[in-house]
C-alpha cells in the first residue's frame, strides 16, 4: 500500500506513551485520527489515558475535528502490532540513542515499507537513528514541544539517508494536525529551539551563580520582558520593531550587526519579505494589540492555600 497523502493519514502509531507520546496521541485523536499505542512501561496504558483526559478539555477549547473521539485510541502489547497498519509512526521512547536505534530497526521491520517513521527525539542526529534501518529513507525527526497536544512547533530534520519526499511529506502532515513545521537545512544536535533555550538557561545559571540576581528575577525578566513579545515576534522581527519607523535597517544603524555581510543582507531581505507590505505604524498597532490581549489574557499561578 502506497503512502497516503498527508491529509489522508487515518491511523497513527505512537511508540512510547509518556509525557510526549501520550500528548501526541491526544493531538492526533483531536484531529480525528485513529491512534494505536505501544509502551512496555508499568501501567503505561492508564498513564497515557490520564494524559489524554487531561489534555482533552484544552483540545476541545481549540476545536475538535469532525469524528474526533478518545474512543479511537487503542493500546497494544508490541511494537510490531502498533506499527503494522499505521500510516505514520511517531516514536517517543526515552532519550537514549542505543534504545532508539534498536527501536527504529524494529519499527522499520514491521511497518509498511512506505510508512514514515518519525522520532520525537530532542537532540539526536537522525543519521544515527536511521543507521540500522533497511529503509532509512523514510526516517525523520519530528521534534515537538511539551505539551505536545498544544504547542504548535515541530522541527523536521532529515538524516543523511532521508529522502527529500519524506521531509516534505512530514512537514505537510504536521500542518494538517494543527502544527507549524520548521524544516532544518541540515542536521545538528538539539535542532533549533532547544539550542535557544539552552543558551538562555546557561546565561540564567551564570547570572544567579555570580550573584547578579535571584531565580525570580530570571523568570520575571523573561515573562514580563522579551518573552511577552515572543508569542508573535521572534529574534529577528523583534529587532525590526525595535527600530521604530526605520525598522530593522535603523536598528542595525543604531546598534550595529554582530554577524557577517551575508546574514545582514538575508535578515533585511527576510523582514522585507514578511513585513514589508505593512506600514510601520500599522505593524506597531498590531504589536500593541497582541500585547494588550496577552497581558489581559494571562492567568496568575493559583494562590498558595492559607
Ligand atoms: N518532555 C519533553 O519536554 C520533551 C519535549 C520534546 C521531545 N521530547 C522527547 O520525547 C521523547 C519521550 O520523552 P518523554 O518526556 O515523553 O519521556 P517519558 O519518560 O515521559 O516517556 C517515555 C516513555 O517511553 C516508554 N518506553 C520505554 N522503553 C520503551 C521502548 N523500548 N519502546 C517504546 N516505549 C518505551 C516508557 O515506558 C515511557 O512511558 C524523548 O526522546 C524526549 O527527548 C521530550
Amino acid at each position: 500500500m502506497a503512502r497516503p497523502a498527508p491529509q489522508d493519514v487515518a491511523t497513527i502509531a505512537c511508540v512510547g506513551g509518556g509525557t510526549i507520546g501520550a500528548g501526541w496521541a491526544a493531538c492526533f485523536l483531536a484531529h480525528g485520527k485513529d491512534v494505536v499505542m505501544s509502551d512496555p512501561g508499568p501501567d503505561a496504558e492508564a498513564k497515557a489515558r490520564a494524559v489524554i483526559d487531561q489534555a482533552w478539555p484544552h483540545l476541545e477549547g481549540l476545536g475538535l475535528a469532525g469524528g474526533a473521539s478518545r474512543d479511537r485510541f487503542c493500546f497494544v502489547g508490541s511494537v510490531a502490532e502498533a506499527v503494522g497498519d499505521a500510516d505514520l509512526v511517531q516514536e517517543s521512547a526515552p532519550e537514549r540513542e542505543d534504545l532508539k536505534i534498536a527501536l527504529f530497526a524494529e519499527m522499520d521491520e514491521h511497518a509498511r515499507p512506505d510508512t514514515v517513521l518519525a522520532s520525537s527525539s530532542s537532540a539526536f542526529l537522525p543519521s544515527h537513528l536511521q543507521s540500522k534501518c533497511k529503509r532509512p529513507e523514510r526516517v525523520v525527526i519530528g521534534h515537538p514541544f511539551a505539551p505536545s497536544y498544544l504547542m504548535p512547533l515541530v522541527e523536521v530534520v532529515a538524516g543523511e539517508a532521508t529522502a527529500p519526499e519524506t521531509v516534505a511529506w512530514s512537514r505537510d502532515f504536521y500542518e494538517t494536525v494543527g502544527k507549524r513545521s520548521v524544516v532544518l537545512k541540515k542536521e545538528i544536535e538539539g535542532y533549533i529551539a532547544n539550542r535557544f533555550q539552552m543558551v538562555v538557561f546557561e546565561e540564567a545559571l551564570r547570572l544567579v551563580e555570580n550573584g547578579i540576581c535571584d531565580w525570580e528575577a530570571i523568570d520575571l525578566s523573561i515573562t514580563e520582558g522579551p518573552g511577552l513579545r515572543w508569542p508573535f515576534l521572534g529574534s529577528l522581527s523583534t529587532n525590526h520593531l525595535a527600530g521604530g519607523k526605520g525598522g530593522l535597517q535603523h536598528a542595525i544603524d543604531m546598534w550595529g550587526w554582530q554577524g557577517n555581510e551575508e546574514s545582514r543582507a538575508s535578515a533585511l531581505a527576510s523582514v522585507d519579505e514578511r513585513f514589508g507590505h505593512v506600514p510601520m505604524a500599522e505593524l506597531e498597532a498590531w504589536r500593541d494589540d497582541n500585547l494588550m490581549r496577552l497581558i489581559k489574557g494571562r492567568r496568575a499561578v493559583p494562590a498558595r492555600p492559607k
